[in-house]
């Protein structure tokens, strides 16, 4: 049986917590200072750190040094800390848990939150175990795409997969839009919004054919489906959406400074 403690039980630490619910073999204890916590509550986090094997950091960024000096007594190297704190390094990491026990970093999405998050996990401290990282991989495996990456393609993976919800997000409420102005109710142009999105992103995951046959498929020659694309393609949609995903990783890099 492992123990698997949340430090932090916001939306994301819940939305992990939920998750990993049903898994087998896994106990769950977290400490929230609101005291909602969706398992077992810990009276303190140094409690928690005592009692868990894993311990994951989900709180907002600016309370994981404080938090980790706090819970370094608990620490020992048969434990493993994971941080889903944005933009907290590895060398952070290292140094406020006083090199105590290994640490992971890790990145999350807002889909974790259904069960179809991209997790990325960068798995660089030495003390790591590869049986301590087979433990991590197979809990997260249960919760969505797992992905091992250095640490110096977080920024990017952030810019990309952190970040890809408000994009999408973006882009369903675009569509909602013409559909309002086009006539449908809101509601109905919603649902219609989110359905298409469903349903493309399905299509793409079950077929063989490359994304771009599936897009050529819809676009019948001398078409409605063609005028649309042209006119995405002369406004230069696709060039503003891999430029603004470069913004958010420069913007990354520039914070991490
Ligand atoms: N949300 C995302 O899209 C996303 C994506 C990737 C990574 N992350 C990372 O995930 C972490 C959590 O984000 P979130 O959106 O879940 O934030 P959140 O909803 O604000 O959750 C953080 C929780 O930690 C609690 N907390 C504050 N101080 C604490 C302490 N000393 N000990 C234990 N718990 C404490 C907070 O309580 P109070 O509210 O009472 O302060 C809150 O309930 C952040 O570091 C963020 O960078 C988030």
């Amino acid at each position: 049986m492992i123990t698997f403690g949340c430090i932090g039980c916001g939306n994301m630490g819940s939305a992990i917590l939920g998750g990993l619910e049903s898994q087998k073999n896994v106990s769950l204890i977290g400490y929230d200072p609101s005291g909602n916590v969706p398992c077992t509550a810990c009276d303190s986090n140094i409690e928690l750190a005592k009692q868990a094997d894993i311990i994951m950091l989900a709180t907002k960024p600016d309370y994981v040094e404080s938090v980790l000096e706090a819970i370094q007594p608990a620490l020992s190297e048969d434990k493993v800390i994971i941080s889903i704190a944005a933009g907290v390094s590895m060398e952070t990491l290292m140094k406020y848990s006083g090199g105590k026990c290994p640490v992971v970093r890790c990145m999350p999405n807002t889909p974790a939150m259904v069960g179809e998050g991209i997790f990325a996990f960068c798995f660089e401290d030495p003390a790591l175990t590869e049986k301590q990282q087979t433990a991590v991989l197979t809990m997260f495996e249960q919760l969505g795409q797992v992905m091992v990456l250095p640490e110096a393609k977080f920024n990017a993976f952030t810019a990309i997969a952190g970040c890809g919800p408000a994009y999408v997000l973006y882009f369903i409420e675009a569509v909602t839009e013409a559909a309002v102005s086009v006539g449908f109710h809101r509601n109905e142009a919603t649902e219609m919004a989110i359905n298409l999105f469903k349903g493309t992103t399905k299509l793409a995951d079950d077929s063989d054919l490359h994304i771009s046959q599936l897009r050529e498929m819809v676009c019948s020659p001398a078409g409605v489906t063609i005028a649309a694309v042209n006119h995405m393609d002369r406004t230069a949609v696709r060039g503003n959406i891999i430029d603004s995903i470069f913004e958010a990783r420069d913007r990354g890099i520039e914070m991490s400074k």
